[in-house]
């Protein structure tokens, strides 16, 4: 085997030959040797992936940075739930257990939730713990071979390609040995809410450097324990910088430290809307996840029929948007503080910034122990900061940034080719651009699984895995390359159309069925999931009806 020079200081090593142990699912077939799976990240996606590629008959390696399974529910802040009802964040073949009677139930109970699963299909043995990635480089076949000129994904259209491997600087975590291995495929599932925190920049000695107090992102704040962070804001003046999930949680939790004695201050820049946990779930999944309610929205490669469908059923749509808003604005006391948003309700489902505040959070409004400052733009001074068209700095002692994640960098970053780091990032008006939502057509032999937004993340990350795990064992081809940039950028009008401030979060949650429709019919699976036409129609669509998916047409 040769060694690249890259690595010259370097071992290659094979993955584990491990044998694969028996898995609860019947369904294992038995792949090629030099069909090698590399996995990067044991998060949802990750644990996803493995459970779907062992089943086919892969014995992955999956690379993991921590030290244990789950990904971001590894580390949340105290007060952090699941944001969807857990029905609809559920693995389509394992069943949340009888024991979790809450309706949203708390980070400790997700995080044993995907532990148990993890360890029912039997994935931890696939798992190098403590190992990070440092970069994946492709290394070609042959030299003359250039890639430009490929009319098909990997050269052939398959996904395994005698064009080229990968390789994979794999470091390990406690005694940073680093190692390379080598595979025909890869699956990028590193997520996209952490280690790459989005800061505000700002202008040379306006920034945190000339602040003589405390800046941290959410994600710091998360690493903390408890009971140090309590510590950390107890007695202090906090800002909170943010109005989506982040924001909102830390500022509850800050004031809930400091009450009326030290009240948070959360500054934001765009009003959204906010739910309460107590809302008519089911009428909403009425409402925008049912076929009907995607008729009313022109859809990317839609025919005729259905684009004049769109154009005549959209004023429904409008009706639907401000029916929720005007019930939004009875729960909620928007008006009041002056944060009704400017965009429709559909548009934060197009955009997936749905977000569920925390409890009794307007209460704490109310009293006085959370403040809400609208602005346009702000700077660091000395003491605090200053609010664009406000005379005073609002003084303060810590800068919470709630202020998100860059996860196209976290992808760009882990390429060591400059072209592909260039191709997975698009263009700053473009979105990433990954065929249904997994592979960039011009990066072979990799796909990315958990970058791409829904409405429920675990379920939108099973279908993709479920369609992966068929495209590698050849149930379907991709169209070329050109087809593929064509249907990519049908989904980037459609997410520019319905999403125009947040189109590069990749949402398809107001599509979730159109889009899952593709897949269905990529594995020559029937994408009708529901009982009789009317059902088919209008009832909701969600996780469990593609539950025993089966790739014969009918079924
Ligand atoms: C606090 C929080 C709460 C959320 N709540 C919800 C919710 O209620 N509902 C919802 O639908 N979505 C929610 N999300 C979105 C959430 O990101 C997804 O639901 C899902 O958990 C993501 O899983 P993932 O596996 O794709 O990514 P992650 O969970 O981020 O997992 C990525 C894994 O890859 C590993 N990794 C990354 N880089 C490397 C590397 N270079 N080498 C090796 N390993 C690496 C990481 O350590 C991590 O374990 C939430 C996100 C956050 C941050
Ligand atoms: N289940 C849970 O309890 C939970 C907890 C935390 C996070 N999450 C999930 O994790 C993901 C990330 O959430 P997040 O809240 O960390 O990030 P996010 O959803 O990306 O929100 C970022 C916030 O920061 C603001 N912001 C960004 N840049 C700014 C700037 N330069 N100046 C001022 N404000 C700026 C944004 O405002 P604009 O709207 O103006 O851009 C937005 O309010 C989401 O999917 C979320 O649902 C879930």
């Amino acid at each position: 085997m040769t060694i690249l020079d890259p690595y010259k200081n370097h071992s290659i090593l094979e993955p584990p030959l491990s044998e694969v142990s028996s898995l609860p699912n019947s369904c294992v077939g038995v792949a090629p040797m030099e069909e090698r799976v590399a996995i990067i990240g044991a998060g949802i996606s990750g644990l996803l992936a493995c459970k779907y590629m062992s089943q086919k008959g892969y014995r992955p390696i999956v690379f993991e940075s921590k030290s244990g399974v789950g990904g971001v529910w590894t580390n949340t802040i105290e007060t952090t739930k699941l944001q969807n009802l857990k029905r609809s964040y559920q693995f389509s073949d394992f069943p949340w257990p009888s024991s979790v009677t809450e309706e949203f139930p708390d980070h400790n109970q997700v995080l044993d939730y995907i532990d148990s699963y993890a360890r029912h299909f039997n994935v931890l043995q696939y798992i190098r713990f403590n190992s990070r990635v440092v970069s994946i480089d492709y290394e070609k076949a042959s030299d003359g071979d250039e890639m430009d000129s490929w009319s098909l994904w990997s050269g052939t259209g398959d996904a395994f390609s005698p064009k080229g491997k990968w390789n994979i600087l794999v470091e390990d975590t406690h005694c940073k040995l680093t190692e390379v291995y080598q595979v025909e495929f890869v699956i990028l599932c590193i997520g996209r809410f952490s280690d790459v925190p989005n800061i505000p920049e700002f202008p040379l000695n306006n920034g945190p450097e000339i602040f003589h107090g405390k800046v941290i992102h959410s994600m710091e704040y998360s690493a903390m324990d408890d009971d140090i962070v309590a510590e950390f804001v107890k007695g202090k003046r906090v800002t909170v910088v943010g109005l989506q999930k982040s924001a909102l949680d830390i500022a509850a939790e800050c004031s809930k430290a400091n009450g009326l004695e030290q009240p948070c201050t959360l500054i934001y820049r765009t009003e959204h809307w906010l739910l309460p946990d107590k809302f008519p779930w089911v009428a909403l999944a009425y409402l925008y996840f049912s076929r009907f309610s995607e008729l009313t929205i022109h859809k990317p490669g839609e025919g005729l029929l259905l684009s004049l469908l769109a154009s005549l059923l959209s004023p429904l749509r409008r009706v639907i948007s401000k029916s929720v808003e005007s019930y939004i604005r009875w729960k909620l006391p928007l008006k009041k503080y002056k944060m009704i948003p400017k965009h429709s309700f559909s548009q934060e489902i197009s955009s997936c910034t749905i977000t569920i505040i925390p409890d009794n959070f307007f209460g704490k409004v109310e009293e006085g122990s959370i403040i809400l400052k609208k602005m346009k733009n702000f700077s660091f001074c000395k003491k605090g900061l200053m609010i664009d068209g406000e005379v005073e700095p609002l003084k303060t002692d810590i800068v919470i940034f709630g202020t998100g994640y860059k996860g196209d960098e976290k992808l760009k970053n882990i390429f060591t080719s400059l072209t592909f780091q260039k191709y997975i990032m698009g263009s700053s008006n473009t979105t990433v651009p990954l065929y249904r939502e997994c592979i960039h057509p011009r990066i072979p032999q990799l796909a990315v699984i958990g970058y791409s937004e829904s409405l429920s993340n675990l379920y939108s990350s099973e279908m993709r895995c479920l369609w992966l795990s068929h495209l590698l064992d050849g149930t379907f081809k991709l169209p070329s390359i050109t087809e593929m940039e064509n249907d990519v950028r049908n989904w980037r009008n459609h997410m520019k159309q319905y999403s125009p401030q947040y189109y590069r979060r990749s949402c398809v949650g107001a599509l979730h069925i159109w889009y899952n429709d593709q897949l269905c019919k990529d594995m020559k699976c029937n994408p009708k999931r529901k009982k009789g036409y009317f059902a088919e129609l209008f009832k909701p669509y969600g996780s469990l009806d593609y539950s025993n998916l089966s790739p014969k047409f009918g079924i």
